[in-house]
């Protein structure tokens, strides 16, 4: 093929993307508060798009923290952590998740989609099946395709239908979700999904890269578990883990290609992570969770979750009411199709303690201007 060929291809694929009105360009925002500018044009803007859910990005102990692990070790980490990358920081913060979140032992990854890919494509290696919930996030799916066993993709939060699907797996299955899902906030149904799974031997690999209050039911003590988090949100740095047993977070170092074939995490996102877990682990951490909680409370009182869904509908409509509020200094994403199914397009609030009430005032009047209810769908 010519090299005119190829970009016959682009042209013609981006054009495909254009005709389906789903052309995105990234916006600069001058900060990462929430009370920012637009840099290209200096317009002032709050968002309600960030998932920075304790406002930890900004936080002076944590942008210290990124700031000496700098000064001792350098911008980056120069190979991958099984070859020369490695540093103190990385083990620590291995050490501090696990701690953090009660399990034996933790790998770091450089993203949650690389901890995602890692885990699903090296335990699915042993797995007869994989059951997926349909409203599982993108890193997921991909992490299934990697994945060398069959998945079947199971209706949102049905933990009856896993049951039967293990029921035929005939070996070893892994039940695979969300345990928030990143775009309706709604929980998943982790008691009975750890139950079902006990009950199988099946691994369930919960992904809680949105979990922040403490809202999900205890698991079955009888099933094995593996939880995968990110770093990049509520801990407002970047980086992802997988946590739990000791036997399973060393396979993952000895066999997940997207850990072993990757350079090791900026050192200072690392010291930053740790900074920002000590934060969360305190009495401050305990007040920000209470201020994230009532800042929620103030847009739909009781939902369980900081992202709050206000489903639209058709695509046009959603991409028209984002776009009145942004013309009020308001950012507040349209999320459509592929992302979400044919006919949810939806406007997608995140709530961040970090909000004030003026922010929280300026997003509901915002709302109401375009005949919106932040407490009910459209
Ligand atoms: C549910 C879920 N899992 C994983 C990820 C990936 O995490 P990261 O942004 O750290 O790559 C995201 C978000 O991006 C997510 O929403």
């Amino acid at each position: 093929m010519t090299p005119d060929g190829w970009d016959a291809i682009a042209d013609e694929a981006l054009r495909a993307v254009v005709a389906a009105n789903q052309l995105r360009r990234p916006r600069d925002l001058a900060s990462g508060a929430p009370a920012t500018v637009l840099s290209h044009t200096g317009q002032p803007v709050v968002t309600f798009a960030s998932n920075d859910y304790l406002g930890l990005t900004q936080h002076p102990a944590v942008r210290a923290a990124a700031r000496a692990a700098v000064d001792t070790y350098g911008a980056g980490s120069g190979s991958a952590r099984l070859i020369v990358g490695s540093r103190p920081v990385h083990s620590l913060l291995e050490e501090r998740i696990s701690a953090w979140r009660g399990t034996e032992a933790a790998v770091l990854f450089t993203t949650g989609y690389a901890a995602n890919l890692g885990v699903l494509a090296t335990m699915g290696r042993w797995a007869s099946l994989i059951c997926s919930d349909e409203l599982n996030h993108a890193s997921i799916i991909d992490g299934c395709r990697l994945a060398r066993a069959p998945t079947r993709v199971y209706a949102h939060c049905d933990a009856a239908a896993v049951d039967r699907l293990l029921a035929g797996a005939g070996g070893p299955g892994i039940v695979v979700s969300d345990s928030v899902f990143s775009m309706d906030g709604d929980l998943a149904p982790v008691a009975e999904l750890s139950a079902v799974c006990a009950e199988h031997d099946a691994l369930l690999i919960l992904d809680d890269a949105h979990l922040v209050l403490d809202c999900l039911e205890p698991l079955d003590p009888g099933c094995r578990v593996l939880r995968v988090g990110t770093l990049s949100k509520t801990v407002g740095s970047l980086g992802g883990f997988v946590c739990g047993p000791k036997a399973f977070t060393d396979l993952l170092v000895n066999r997940a290609r997207s850990y072993i074939f990757t350079t090791a995490a900026a050192p200072a996102a690392a010291a930053a992570a740790i900074a920002a877990i000590d934060v969360i682990d305190s009495d401050e951490g305990d007040t920000l969770k209470a201020r994230l909680r009532a800042n929620i409370d103030r847009l739909r009182p009781g939902h369980p979750s900081p992202i709050i869904p206000i489903i639209v509908g058709a695509e046009d409509q959603a991409i028209a009411a984002s776009e009145a509020l942004a013309a009020e200094g308001v950012l507040v994403p349209a999320i459509r199709p592929p992302t979400v199914p044919v006919g949810t397009s939806r406007l997608r609030v995140t709530v961040s303690a970090a909000h004030t009430d003026d922010d929280l005032k300026r997003l509901t009047e915002a709302l109401r201007g375009a005949g919106i209810d932040a407490g009910t769908d459209v």
